[in-house]
């Protein structure tokens, strides 16, 4: 049942044994404020885990008590604390345009919430100079799936509506410390993927699933495969918003840059031409890309996502719908590649979120990766929503009108 995992799996597999690709495009096939960049996450990156006041995050925990397939973890991983000025010069020396990075909540904030640590103040204020002194964007993602282990410990973490405060007043903290350099901020990443991975089959932090959902052979000791993906993209949805609204509040016309959020794309192809498998395929995307955008562009989750999950399906309120609609200046995507999908039927009985879309799928390998700017073309239109998704390999729209998803040049935006 580790599907989403299992593609993610695939990818990496096939971009690591791919020959490099050829190159058949040059700068000038992109538009001329196309911005070209990379990015790091702050476990994956920094080290420094026990430095200058930095308190464990739910990765520290997760790796610590040795869920890595390899046992490693992020104590040293690339030493960025230490070393970020050799990588910027890099991106420097690159070309790249822009750099995104995410903070560590647990650097700047150790306990969650309350005080700020000067030394995590002072790194950050330090990287971000450095990129804009040389002319570098900067893109900031706020948490990129690390919240502080204090907050997990006290309640639950992203399983609570508590967290909805206690990330906004983070957010709020890093607007107004480093919004004056900042252009992009990208709230939360791969929402829909991180509630998977966390709260489903319990492959990444902090690990949570209920058997038989457990990635692989995972036996879960600890959560609810059933309930607790839903629960935690929802709350997940509702600090997005709020962070977002408190943006556009109280920085944006200064500061002048723009809030998204981030999710895992996957283009479903229907596996053959029955009714059945074209209709999965919709469902499919409902599930892994609906879920997470229909509620920031109409304010509501897909019907089919309603109707197959029932009452695990949290719900929002008037006032909460109110406020998460619309709550996008750009939908950052972490698209890697596309899959077939087939019909699969709704099995009856105890299901996850994996179940629930009654689908099953497997990866049409594609090796195409581009983060962020693709973005929304169409929500301009109430019952729409548009991605542009550009690669290496393809440009593609991928939209959402009168209740179908539309892949290619079948809709204008
Ligand atoms: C998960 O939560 C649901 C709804 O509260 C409950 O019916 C079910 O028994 C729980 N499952 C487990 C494994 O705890
Ligand atoms: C489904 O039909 C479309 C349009 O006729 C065709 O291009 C495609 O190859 C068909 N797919 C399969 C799996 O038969
Ligand atoms: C959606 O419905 C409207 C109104 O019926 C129609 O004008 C439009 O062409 C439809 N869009 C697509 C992509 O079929």
């Amino acid at each position: 049942m580790a599907a989403a995992f299992t593609v993610i799996s695939l990818l990496l597999s096939v971009c690591v044994q791919g020959a490099a690709p050829v190159l058949s495009f040059t700068r000038s096939d992109f538009p001329e404020d196309f911005v070209f960049g990379s990015a790091t996450s702050a476990y994956q990156y920094e080290g420094a885990v026990a430095e200058d006041g930095r308190s464990p995050s739910i990765w520290d925990t997760f790796t610590h008590a040795g869920n890595m397939p390899d046992k490693s973890n992020g104590d040293i991983a690339a030493d960025g604390y230490n070393k970020y000025k050799d990588d910027v010069k890099l991106v420097i020396d690159s070309n790249l345009e822009a750099y995104r990075f995410s903070i560590s909540w647990s650097r700047l904030i150790p306990n969650g919430r309350g005080a700020i640590n000067p030394k995590g103040l002072e790194y950050y204020n330090n990287l971000i100079d450095e990129l804009a002194t040389h002319g570098v964007q900067v893109h900031v993602m706020i948490s990129q799936l690390d919240p502080p282990q204090i907050l997990e410990d006290e309640y639950g973490g992203w399983l609570s509506p508590k967290i909805v405060e206690d990330f906004t007043a983070y957010a709020d903290v890093c607007f107004r410390e480093f919004g004056d350099r900042v252009s992009h901020w990208t709230t939360l990443d791969e929402v829909n993927v991180a509630a998977l991975g966390s709260y489903d089959i319990g492959q990444i932090a902090p690990g949570r699933c209920s058997d038989p959902f457990g990635f692989g052979t995972k036996k879960c000791t600890v959560g609810n495969s059933s309930v607790e993906p839903y629960i935690a993209a929802h709350n997940m949805l509702l600090a997005h918003a709020s962070a977002t609204r408190l943006y556009r509040e109280k920085y944006q016309a200064v500061q002048k840059g723009v809030v998204g959020i981030n999710i895992y794309t996957m283009w479903a192809y229907p596996l053959t031409n029955s009714t059945a498998d074209l209709e999965a395929s919709q469902r499919f995307l409902d599930f892994y890309c609906g879920w997470i955008l229909e509620p920031l562009v109409f304010g509501d989750y897909p019907s089919v996502v309603k109707k197959n999950v029932g009452s695990r399906l949290p719900s929002f309120r008037k006032v909460q719908s109110e406020a998460i609609r619309g709550t996008i200046d750009f939908i950052g995507i972490n698209h890697y590649l596309s899959v077939y999908v087939n019909d699969h039927p709704l099995e009856k009985g105890i299901r996850d979120f994996v179940l629930d879309v009654a689908a099953d799928y497997r990866g049409k390998a594609i090796c195409h990766l581009i983060q962020d700017y693709p973005f929304t073309a169409c929500n301009s239109l109430d019952t729409s929503l548009g991605l542009l998704i550009h690669s290496s390999s393809v440009t593609y729209t991928m939209a959402y009108e009168n209740s179908t998803w539309y892949h290619m040049d079948q809709i204008i935006c």
